[in-house]
């Protein structure tokens, strides 16, 4: 029997209501297969406990969460603890201590009925972006200077090591190696012109080594474009840590929507766990109302299911979501539905179960 620890971290707002939506399925997953198992340990770490005790995680949560095999996270951030300190302390936090330096971002259309785009279909949109996710703008490294005075300035650096660089670029060549696809990069040396140009230099500098794989560089500005009005030339895409952060809410926008945008925060060396969670966020505005999309959630799942060499039950979960979201009937307010997130949850469950 194989089993996977999972460290669940629901989070604030919607993170508790579209979680519970993924162990649903995990546990339903759990009932078919005689060889697999999950085993769930929650941890009430967010805003609310910032509020209560002062901080967003305990001060040991780091070394707690190394026990795991994996970290199913739901969202964090809440009006009334700023940003910067729930983010940095907790998220950000969990991606940066076990170096979950790749975050693979997948920007795939499910249905011709989810995309704004005119006359698009699942064969023009189809990608993913591989997202350097342990530093770039990211690393937290800047500075305020003459705080309060006329000549006040901040400072906000991008940091690009040789290894940050090289490691996540190599990553990206070795996928389109692969699956044979080809991979572009997307930068912007043109102003950037420390980081950018260094960028730009490795990704030439590692495609020496993979002569067969075809590349493609793109300015940012460019990228953008092209996500909207050609999304077909892309197959694989490489970016900065920003870069990555905007393209895949773009990306989310192109194939249904935030809630259907999932992202897996990969230690690739298996070092450390590695953290699966949808790409949106607390989303207050809707919060504590069932109006929540656990789409995305549930599309981490099969994410995970696959991290974990359990590809047939990670294609199966992606393909009942494919089945789901043709009938408006099941799906959440954002896609044009009226069920509640229990009850898409329930119907992925469930479809999962008949097909057996
Ligand atoms: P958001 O992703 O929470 O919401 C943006 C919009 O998308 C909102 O209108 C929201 O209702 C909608 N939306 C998001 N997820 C949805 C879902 N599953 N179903 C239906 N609709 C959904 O972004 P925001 O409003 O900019 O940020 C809110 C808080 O979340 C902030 O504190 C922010 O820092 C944080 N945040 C956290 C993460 C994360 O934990 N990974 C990601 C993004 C934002
Ligand atoms: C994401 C989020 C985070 C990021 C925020 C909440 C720090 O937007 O996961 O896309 O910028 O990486
Ligand atoms: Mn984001």
């Amino acid at each position: 029997m194989k089993t996977i620890n999972i460290a669940l971290v629901p989070g604030d707002g919607i993170g508790p209501e579209v979680v519970a939506e993924g162990v649903k399925v995990l546990k339903a997953i759990e009932r078919m297969d005689e060889h697999l198992s999950f085993s769930f340990t929650e941890f009430p770490w967010g805003c609310e406990h910032y509020l209560q005790e002062g901080k967003m995680m305990a001060d040991d949560g780091i070394e707690q969460l190394k026990a795991f095999d994996a970290i199913y996270l739901g969202a964090v951030g809440y009006p009334g603890v700023p940003d910067h300190i729930s983010l940095w302390d907790l998220l950000l936090k969990i991606r940066k201590e076990f170096d979950q330096y790749v975050n693979l971002r997948p920007v795939t259309l499910l249905d011709e009925s989810l995309t704004p785009l005119k006359s698009r279909t699942e064969k023009d949109i189809d990608f993913l972006v591989i997202r350097e996710n342990s530093e770039g703008e990211y690393a937290g490294a800047g500075d305020r200077l003459f705080a309060g005075k006329p000549e006040e300035v901040v400072l906000q650096t991008g940091v690009f090591s040789r290894k940050g660089t090289e490691r996540i670029i190599r990553y990206a060549y070795e996928e389109a190696q692969r699956t044979g696809k080809t991979l572009t990069s997307v930068s912007k040396g043109n102003a950037l012109n420390y980081s950018m140009v260094y960028w730009d230099e490795v990704f030439e500098e590692v495609g020496m080594e993979y002569p067969d794989v075809e590349t493609y560089s793109y300015l940012v500005d460019a990228a953008s474009l092209y996500f909207v009005n050609d999304p077909g030339r892309f197959e694989i895409v490489v970016t900065s840590n920003l870069f990555g952060d905007i393209l895949t809410d773009l990306g989310a926008a192109l194939t249904g929507g935030l809630g259907l945008a999932t992202g897996a925060n990969v230690n690739p060396e298996k070092e450390f766990p590695s953290m699966f969670e949808p790409v949106h966020g607390s989303a207050p505005d809707i919060a504590g109302k069932g109006l929540a999309n656990p789409l995305a959630a549930i599309w981490s799942v099969s994410q995970m299911l696959d991290f974990f060499n359990e590809e047939r039950w990670g294609a199966e979960v992606l393909e009942v979501i494919r089945e789901i979201i043709k009938e408006k009937d099941n799906l959440t307010p954002d896609l044009g539905g009226k069920a509640s997130t229990a009850d898409v949850g329930g119907s992925v469950a469930s479809m999962l179960e008949s097909r057996k």
